[in-house]
């Protein structure tokens, strides 16, 4: 890619079992697509328990880490790279709550969800969080470096 291009914000978000099993993914990427974002990476896979471990390891110790773990590597997710101005702040604000019970209408998880550890997404909670997860689950020669067009009518 031309050096002049200069990346945006990334961040790490993925549908986690229990959303691509409800039939989610399009709705889902659709919501970062129209608020402007850009998708750069995107794939479907059933991830390892090594790997579920590895994405919740700051939760390691915690009651309720083995079943995260379970429930993550228990299905396909589809893990993917957005890129844009405060993905990960925004993205988070598009996602809501940890609790869908405390996400407001208009939320991913306040939309679709009612139990914690059945909350359809996950979405980097920093852009040091973004790093570390995006270079967990992705090479580098797996994100697209692209101009969409920028015209300023697109959004
Ligand atoms: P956390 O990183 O605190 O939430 P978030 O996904 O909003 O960043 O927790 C990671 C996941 O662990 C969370 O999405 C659902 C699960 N979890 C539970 O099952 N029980 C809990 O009490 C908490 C805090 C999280
Ligand atoms: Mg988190």
């Amino acid at each position: 890619a031309p050096a002049c291009l200069e990346r945006e914000e990334l961040s790490f978000i993925m549908i986690k079992p229990d959303g691509v099993q409800r039939g989610l993914i399009s709705d889902i990427i659709a919501r970062f697509e129209r608020k402007g974002y850009k998708l750069v990476g995107i794939k479907v896979l059933v991830p390892t328990q090594a790997l579920a471990a590895k994405h919740y390891a700051e939760h390691d110790g915690k009651p309720f880490f083995p079943k995260l773990v379970n429930f993550l590597s228990s299905g396909p997710v589809v893990a993917m790279v957005w890129e844009g101005k405060s993905v990960v702040k925004y993205g988070r604000t598009m996602i809501g709550a940890t609790n869908p019970l405390a996400s407001p209408p208009g939320t991913i998880r306040g939309d679709y969800g009612i139990d914690t550890g059945r909350n359809i997404i996950h979405g980097s909670d920093s852009v040091e969080s973004a790093q570390r997860e995006i270079a967990l689950w992705f090479k580098a020669e797996e994100l697209a470096d692209y101009t969409p067009s920028t015209a300023a009518w697109v959004y």
